[in-house]
């Protein structure tokens, strides 16, 4: 559906009995074209070392109370064994930005170490940040079929109020990755946080056009948290509060579902740290994808992008069972052992698979 960049103003600062009519709508919509099946993705937290400094980041490079992992490759396929022991059906390797080519073809080589080992039934997204062509292809013939990256603005004046402005974290080469991705063929997935400081309802109203201007063919949105050991948080009192930036979280989820009914959408771990049932909540507002952890635990706690970060402790087993409960209660399924691709991106690509 295409709405004027004042109607999604208007849904945005729904309140009250207008916003629960826009996520009973969103609700329906999804049901309508997707039914209650909800998509998982079993998440390897790969690594902590990233050579970005984004504002916002607890992993940012600046950061020197960051301890810096990075797991060795039978501990990743320690967790793509799991993956297929739970029945997952896709797995999303994602760590900080590094470009050198030590790491590039580590990441080629454990995505066609998860492929054979799976017998090619696992999916696999990577979020491995930006990258050049070459090495998106390269990824791409390992066998990665679905990428995300985060826009996390699509204004240029706030995406550089969120990143340092330097050469590394350029808004231009951000965009270019979007486009590089969406051309080799792969399932691209962008994104933005919720409740940035600096950040209008018209910006957030021009994040949802940009998602719809590039078709892309999923999208993961969710609240900003402010971490203690980053720039913004000096302006962890300017930002709405917790339940207002949930909230709106969940009206972007609801508004989007309206104007992209077919898309992959994630519902945000971040939703769970600022209410326990957020997840859910997402789920309820059009979200369709859950991206359970399976990093180690001893690693876990190391992952920090955001504090109060959940599911800190629990082992993957335990995750999965926790899901399919929450999943029940509002009346969803999990479609175990489906790569769960995305619809909209399968009727633009017949050929695919
Ligand atoms: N709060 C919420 N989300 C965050 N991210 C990074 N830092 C934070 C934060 N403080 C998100 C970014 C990034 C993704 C991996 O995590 O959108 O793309
Ligand atoms: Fe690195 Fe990603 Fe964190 Fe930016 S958001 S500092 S690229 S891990």
């Amino acid at each position: 559906m295409n709405f004027t960049k004042q109607e999604i103003i208007d849904m945005l600062n729904a309140r009250g009995a207008d916003h629960e009519a826009l996520l009973e709508r969103a609700l329906a919509t999804k049901l309508e074209y997707l039914d209650h099946f909800v998509h998982l993705r079993g998440l390897i937290e790969y690594s902590s070392v990233c050579r970005k400094n984004c504002l916002y980041c607890g992993l940012r490079s600046g950061n020197s109370k960051a301890i810096r992992y990075t797991m060795t490759d039978e501990e990743v396929m320690d967790c793509a064994r799991q993956a297929v022991e739970l029945r997952y059906g896709s797995i999303a390797l994602q760590c900080g930005e590094r470009n050198d080519k030590a790491f590039t073809d580590k990441i080629a080589q454990l995505v066609r170490d998860i492929k054979k080992l799976s017998d090619g039934k696992l999916g696999i997204t990577l979020s491995c940040g930006e990258q050049s062509e070459e090495v998106y292809r390269q990824w791409f013939e390992a066998g990665a079929h679905r990428y995300l990256l985060r826009i996390e603005s699509s204004n240029e004046e706030l995406y550089y109020k969120i990143h340092p402005h330097d050469d590394t974290h350029a808004f231009a080469t951000r965009l270019n990755c979007i486009d590089t991705l969406l051309k080799i063929g792969y399932q691209t997935g962008t994104g933005t946080m919720i409740g940035l400081p600096f950040q209008t309802v018209s910006d957030m109203a021009d994040d949802l056009l940009f998602f719809q201007s590039k078709g892309v063919a999923m999208v993961g949105m969710g609240p900003f948290i402010p971490h203690p050991d980053t720039p913004l948080w000096q302006y962890r009192n300017d930002i709405p509060s917790d339940e207002e930036r949930l909230q709106m979280t969940l009206r972007m989820i609801a508004i989007l579902r309206l104007m992209m009914p077919e898309i992959n959408m994630v519902s945000a771990s971040a939703n769970q740290t600022l209410n326990p049932l957020g997840r859910s909540m997402a789920v309820k507002a059009g979200a369709n994808v859950l991206m359970p952890n399976l990093s180690p635990s001893p690693y876990r706690k190391d992952y920090i992008i955001y504090p109060d970060k959940q599911c800190i402790e629990e082992t993957a087993s335990f995750c999965a069972a926790h899901l399919e409960l929450q999943m029940r209660a509002i009346k969803h399924s999990i479609l175990y052992d489906e790569w769960g691709d995305s619809k909209a991106f399968l009727k633009a690509h017949p050929t695919f698979r």
